[in-house]
């Protein structure tokens, strides 16, 4: 298969691009390479602006990827309207335009912040969307965008990922068990804000296999799937890292907890995954952190911008 992947440079990006060159896909990546490019060289680049596509330029391949846009809310609610504009309008041109050029699918990268503020329920892809923040209000307008797209011979599908934590060669340290295995190390301390705050977490090998499995499913699957490991309170996670990094490191962690509120709170089922995708997570948070310490050495002191979207993206603001 032939394979675009848009912002295929970033975190996920990282990982899917080379998992899919292993599984014999062709794959090629256009990014804006906003926090850089750690791509092997066997990936082409392009670096532009995705809103410049045409279906001159897509018409060779087989399948779009979308991946670009702003990944976490920070950059959301440090920009709303760039946020609507990458996170909606783009996914839903691309898919359009991709459509046009008689590509066979179209796969985005949607996100469990859709579900917004859930009270002990188990949401599934039927579940009510009650998200009242810019990130999650556009992730779900650009799953929208996309999803009015399906037909006979263009199937669209969109991963609900949970948060996505582990090591990539583009790396984040502004995911949840990424930046509580930073501030275990350097601080020998895990800050909580909410300990009963649920969320769904993903290794950022297994979403990687998830969309590995959307490339390769049946033409006639499209629809929104919900992909996470499993469910965890951030008090549960904070204790899971503690304990992993404590034992990888021989140091003593601190847990410091406060109570602040928080707009998002959800649990998720992923079996329609499961069944449909044949989704096989494998990599709960003890595998997060080995993989995190795994690469120690390439972190430093952990101070490098690109770890941080919202700080390369305060800079990038005034060249918009
Ligand atoms: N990381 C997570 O925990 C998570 C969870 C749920 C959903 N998602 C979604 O998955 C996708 C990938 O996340 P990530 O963590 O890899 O993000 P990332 O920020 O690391 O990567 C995004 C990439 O898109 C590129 N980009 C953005 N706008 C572009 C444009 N107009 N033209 C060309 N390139 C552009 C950036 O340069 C960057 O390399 C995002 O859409 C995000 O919303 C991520």
């Amino acid at each position: 298969m032939k394979l675009l992947i848009a912002g295929g440079a970033g975190y996920i990006g990282s990982v899917l691009s080379p998992m899919l060159q292993a599984a014999g896909h062709e794959v090629n990546v256009v990014d804006l390479c906003w926090f850089g490019n750690y791509l092997p060289k066997s990936i082409t680049v392009t670096e532009h602006d995705l809103f410049t596509v045409t279906p001159e330029d897509l018409k060779d391949y087989d399948q779009l990827i979308f991946l670009a846009g702003l990944s976490n809310d920070p950059m959301a609610e440090f920009d709303p309207a760039m946020n609507f504009i990458h996170n909606g309008a783009l996914p839903a041109y691309l898919a359009f335009r991709a459509k046009q050029a008689g590509l066979s699918r179209f796969i985005y990268a949607s996100s469990c912040s859709v579900y917004g503020y859930t009270v002990d329920e188990l949401y599934d892809e039927s579940s009510p969307t009650v998200c009242d923040y810019p990130y999650g209000i556009s992730k779900l307008l650009g799953e929208r965008g996309v999803l009015q797209e399906e037909g006979d011979s263009f199937s669209t599908i969109a991963l609900r990922q949970g948060t996505v934590n582990g090591y990539s060669p583009r790396m984040r340290f502004d995911l949840i068990v990424n930046t509580m295995f930073k501030t275990a190390l350097s601080e020998k301390k895990i800050r909580v804000n909410h300990p009963g705050i649920w969320r769904p977490l993903i290794d950022v090998r297994d979403t990687a296999a998830a969309f590995v499995r959307a490339v390769e499913a049946d033409q006639d699957i499209s629809g929104v799937f919900n992909v996470a490991y499993d469910n965890f309170t951030v008090g549960q996670v904070a204790e899971a890292v503690r304990d992993s990094v404590e034992s990888l490191f021989d140091i003593e962690v601190e847990i410091e907890t406060k109570s602040v509120s928080d707009l998002r709170n959800y649990k998720v089922s992923s079996e329609k995954a499961r069944q449909k995708l044949g989704f096989a997570p494998v990599y709960g948070i003890e595998e997060m952190v080995q993989s995190l310490a795994a690469h120690r050495d390439f972190y430093g002191d952990f101070s490098r911008k690109e770890f941080y979207n919202i700080q390369v993206f305060k800079e990038l603001a005034d060249k918009f």
